[in-house]
């Protein structure tokens, strides 16, 4: 078989950890031909590839981003659903020039999409789910989303005490656009004692009593979690929340927004891993040829659901999740 391999969408820590779980794979244990696809999608319309060896994919496990290259593939989706230019037919075309036999995607909820469509154009495809925001639907964790915990985490912890010293109220803005899985697991990892969701919403006079409360029990000050996504009146929720808060309890409030910070860099031993095996398990349905699937965690082990099932849906917080209810057990404030 020959297959390509392209990654899509925002990039994130482990795309080069399953580019060589899907090549090494491959390459050793079945003999197939692999090339790389650069800049996502848009590759496939400029037939830009690279022939990779048992060599090439060595030394990347580690390395952040993607040697490949991606694209936000919005546009293409739409010109894809028109067939604008006849772009269905051109990919078509370019994938059999190249004597494809399949090509695997990696990539976000926006990737499993165009995934879907050029597998219901004919072609044979394997998703795997990448993004830090932890939203792909069906799988129950995607690669990126531990390193960018970690990341979250780290600049939590190195808030309190500053914080502390001041009695100030830090409020930290995670990434997240329509899901809070970072503010939740970084927010409850770095003890923050407010943690603002899109999935939850908020009253910002009770997320002030929240903050007045602490100051009366002794605690002058307080770490504000929240995710970009979160609705405000301001472009950005910090933007938002700092001074409203200031101005609300009397307390001094400062900001902090991560941003890319939580994307970049080397991925965490566990989404090495992660992405090892999904990559892993991606060259095997290639094998048996279980197209149109994306790989996926199901409890803990590795499996596979069919892309027309994960596209257009979004994996989001409900506030039945265990670690939402044991955060306001224990007296962490959710928004209302
Ligand atoms: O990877 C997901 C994400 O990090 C979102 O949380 C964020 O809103 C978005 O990507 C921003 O990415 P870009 O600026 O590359 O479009």
């Amino acid at each position: 078989m020959k297959i390509g391999i392209l990654s899509s969408g925002g990039d994130c820590p482990g795309i080069n950890a399953t580019i060589r779980g899907v090549g090494k794979t491959a390459l050793m244990q079945y003999g197939m031909e692999v090339i790389g696809i650069h800049s996502g999608f848009t590759g496939l319309i400029t037939k830009d590839t690279v022939t990779f060896s048992e060599r090439t994919l060595s030394g990347i496990l580690n390395l952040g981003g993607t040697i490949l290259g991606t694209s936000r593939e919005k546009g293409i989706r739409k010109r894809l659903r028109s067939n604008e230019n006849g772009l269905a037919d051109v990919i078509l075309k370019n994938c059999n020039e190249m004597g494809l036999d399949a090509v695997v995607c990696i990539g976000g909820n926006g990737t499993q999409k165009t995934a879907n469509l050029l597998s219901k154009l004919g072609l044979n495809i394997i998703g795997v789910p990448k993004t830090i925001d932890n939203d792909v639907w069906g799988t129950d964790i995607s690669f990126g989303f531990d390193t960018a915990v970690n990341i979250a985490t780290e600049a939590i912890d190195r808030l309190h005490s500053t914080a502390s010293s001041h009695k100030r109220v830090m409020v930290v803005e995670v990434m997240g656009h329509h899901a809070g899985w970072i503010a939740l697991y970084a927010g409850m990892a770095g003890g923050a004692d407010v943690i603002l969701l899109p999935e939850l919403g908020y009253e910002i006079d009770k997320v002030n009593e929240a903050i007045l409360n602490r100051a009366q029990k002794g605690k002058p000050y307080s770490i504000v979690v929240v995710a970009e996504g979160v609705k405000t009146p301001a472009h950005r929720p910090a933007d938002y929340f700092t001074p409203t808060i200031e101005q609300g309890t009397g307390i001094e409030a400062r900001e902090t927004v991560l941003g890319y910070t939580q994307r970049g860099g080397n991925p965490s031993p566990f989404d090495r891993n992660l992405a090892t095996r999904l990559g892993g398990h991606a060259t095997e349905l290639l094998v048996n040829r279980r197209f149109g699937r994306m790989v996926c965690i199901n409890g803990d082990k590795v499996d596979s659901v069919p892309l027309e099932e994960v596209a257009g849906k979004l994996k989001v917080v409900t506030p039945q999740h265990d670690l939402v209810i044991q955060g306001k057990r224990m007296g962490i404030m959710f928004g209302r």
